[in-house]
């Protein structure tokens, strides 16, 4: 009796970690998917396939391998276990090594030596209100669950301590701002009261780095909520995935003539205490194209909606390389960290601050998205401070 309770015990755990195997692979799969150039509407059904198999696949385990067949769970052998399902469980083991490894590199990581400062506070908007500013666009469920922290903004002001930065710069602020992704399903007055929060920091350059709007006709709010954010030197933007669904046009337009310089698929030059910025702005693979560097600038920054061009950065030189996109994952959970990243590289720089020389490159978790759905992933905007030296 005890060997068979021990078995049926064993048994079951190793039936868990192929199952845990294939949903790895589903969702390692799901997430490159979403770093390539495809719409929504592709993507759609796809995501809802790898719904049903990572819910279907334990059902049929148990039913096919743990109650009939080999009867795992029964007091059955492996040995009975038939070609096809060695095969799919070799298989599973590729996603059972992919978990290992992700689990690893997140109790791994630590920010960069560059990043020499980090501080951060907190606001619950939502308590600012008086209510949950929760409006009729799409998942405005999702908003509800409870601990959601939608509604508890991160300001976080991050120093970076950069060899290459012209010592005339020292000090030099970035508010890096991304993915605010008015949908309605959060109300205007969220996005009113971030970017009254942004406002009181006194920085040289905005930088937005894309995925603003997922419903065009909120394209009014922008002037009573991101065009409120002021800027000594200038405020850049760049677009994202999600406006490449919908008409990003009068976006464009929108925000340029609010003053905002549009970064898509160019460059510009800006001369700082005698000192050549060049910022450049990157929206592929949704948008254009790369930006063109001049080579006579003495400090590149780029601004790319995805980190995935991140190969690219360092090839041309980029200094610094600010992005979104992956929203730190939205829901991070203790041990394992991001699961859902839309990159081609998986949760790898699902948000944080990363250093592959010579660029040094920040992603940050944005502010909102499609899903409004935040559990150990704060909304984010982030002051960053430049330092030369080092
Ligand atoms: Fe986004």
């Amino acid at each position: 009796m005890a060997r068979l309770t021990f078995m049926f015990w064993m048994n079951a755990t190793l039936l868990l970690i192929f199952v845990a195997g294939h949903t790895t692979l589903w969702i390692s799969g799901i997430n490159r998917l979403h770093g390539l150039p495809w719409h929504d509407r592709t993507l759609k059904p796809i995501r809802h396939l790898h719904d049903f198999a990572i819910v279907a696949f334990p059902c049929i385990v148990l039913w096919r391998v743990g109650l009939t067949g080999p009867k795992l769970l029964l007091g059955g052998s492996w040995s009975a276990l038939d070609a096809f399902w060695q095969v799919v469980f070799c298989i599973c083991t590729l996603g059972v090594f992919g978990l290992a490894w992700a689990i690893v590199r997140h109790l791994a990581y630590r920010p960069p030596r560059q990043q020499i400062r980090q501080q951060s506070t907190v606001t619950d908007i939502a308590r600012q209100l008086g209510s949950k500013p929760i409006g009729h666009g799409p998942h405005s469920r999702l908003v509800r669950f409870p601990g959601n922290e939608q509604f508890s903004v991160e300001l976080s002001q991050k120093t970076f301590l950069l060899p290459q930065l012209p010592v005339e710069w020292n000090g030099l602020s970035i508010l890096h701002l991304s993915d605010w992704h008015f949908s309605g399903t959060i109300r205007k007055e969220y996005f009113e009261q971030a970017a009254e929060i942004a406002s009181r920091e006194e920085v040289d350059l905005v930088c937005f780095t894309g995925d603003l709007l997922d419903n065009p006709a909120l394209v009014d709010w922008l002037p009573s909520t991101l065009d409120r954010i002021p800027a000594r030197l200038g405020r850049y933007f760049i677009l994202g995935n999600h406006d490449w669904y919908s008409d990003f046009q009068p976006t464009r337009a929108k925000l340029t003539g609010l003053g905002w310089h549009d970064l898509g698929s160019r460059c510009e030059v800006l001369e700082i205490n005698g000192r050549r910025l060049a910022i450049g702005g990157d929206e592929t693979p949704w948008i254009g194209e790369h930006p063109t560097f001049p080579g006579d600038a003495d400090f590149l920054l780029l601004l790319s909606h995805a980190p995935d061009t991140i190969a690219w950065a360092r090839a041309q030189g980029v200094d610094l390389m600010l992005a979104g996109h992956n929203h730190g994952g939205q829901v991070r959970i203790p041990g394992l960290g991001a699961v859902f990243s839309p990159s081609l590289y998986g949760c790898k720089y699902a948000s944080g601050t990363f250093y592959e020389a010579p660029t040094l490159l920040h992603v940050s978790r944005g502010l909102a998205g499609i899903h409004p759905l935040r559990y150990r992933c704060r909304p984010e905007m982030t002051r960053l401070i430049l330092q030369s030296g080092g």
